[in-house]
């Protein structure tokens, strides 16, 4: 088997719901982790897409779940973190299921629905109740699982037999075993930076196992909300190249940083799949 060629990063300062620099069929893993809807940290940015209500925020998202289904190719996955928020609105206090209208807006996307796993992050501060949970009925259960969606588009994706990209690809049993249960608990959340500027990451163990499930060395892994690149540099550490679209200007030039200081960027002219493609930056 020839060497594979070094992975190669490429950065698109855009908007997750166009990204025509993409072309249709081109990437065939996608690890994502949106804004949250209802979360206090990303309500100014849906007020500048034009969403302050709970339904737009996930018709925005919507329009990215197109748009990876356009940009992936045929039984290529999309993989979206994302957990449920809790907010107080006419009614009172409620759960809003952002996992569940992720997954609704999805499927209209035209994606299939898979078995998804919990991430149920291991906690420091396990007194943070909400309420005191000793006097029935009026305490809330905790929130402190994620989801981590699944979603193929089309039918299983197809190898010649032996292929050596997939044999180069292959899990451990104990990595199988583990990566394969319903429920992560072993996976601590990332720091999340200062609290005035926060980020958002997850952590790199949680981009590692989905890339290394559910792509092949040398395939492209995309993440259309990169923040800080969490995704890109797990998938270019397995064989894998990445494109990373993000959004914000601040946070579009601290990744093209990290990229930098890690001699992924800017690329290498001759790489190919590489290149600075940039509607806006
Ligand atoms: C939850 S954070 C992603 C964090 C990332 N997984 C990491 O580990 O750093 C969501 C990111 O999506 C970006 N974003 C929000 N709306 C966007 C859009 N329409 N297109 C592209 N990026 C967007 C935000 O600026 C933010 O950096």
């Amino acid at each position: 088997m020839s060497p594979s060629p070094p992975p190669t990063v490429r950065l698109l300062r855009g908007d997750a719901r166009d990204v025509a620099a993409l072309a249709a069929g081109s990437v065939h893993l996608v690890v994502t982790s949106p804004p949250y809807p209802m979360i206090p940290q990303w309500d100014g940015l849906f007020a500048a897409l034009g969403a302050t209500e709970y339904a737009q925020m996930h018709s925005v998202l919507g329009e990215a779940w197109r748009e990876c289904h356009r940009t992936l190719v045929a039984g290529g996955i999309l993989a979206v973190n994302v957990g449920d928020a809790l907010r107080s609105d006419a009614g009172g206090f409620r759960l809003w299921p952002n996992h569940a209208a992720v997954l609704e807006s999805a499927a209209r996307a035209g994606f299939t629905p898979l078995p998804y796993v919990l991430w149920k992050k291991p906690t420091n501060r396990p007194n943070a109740f909400l309420g005191s949970g000793f006097l029935p009925p009026n305490a809330y259960v905790t929130l402190d699982c994620e989801f981590l969606l699944l979603f193929r588009k089309g039918g299983l994706r197809r190898f010649a037999p032996h292929d050596p990209r997939r044999l180069a690809s292959r899990l451990a049993r104990a990595e199988r075993d583990a990566w394969f249960s319903q429920v992560w608990s072993d996976v601590r959340g990332a720091p999340q930076g200062p609290r005035e500027r926060r980020t958002g990451a997850f952590p790199s163990a949680i981009a590692e196992r989905l890339v290394r499930m559910f792509s092949v060395v040398g395939d492209t892994v995309l993440d259309p909300f990169a923040g800080t690149g969490t995704t890109l540099w797990a998938a270019v550490a397995s064989g894998r190249n990445a494109v990373g679209v993000e959004w914000d200007p601040v946070v579009y030039d601290e990744l093209t940083r990290r990229a930098r200081a890690r001699g992924l960027w800017p690329p290498a002219p001759s790489a190919p799949g590489s290149g600075a493609g940039s509607p806006g930056g």
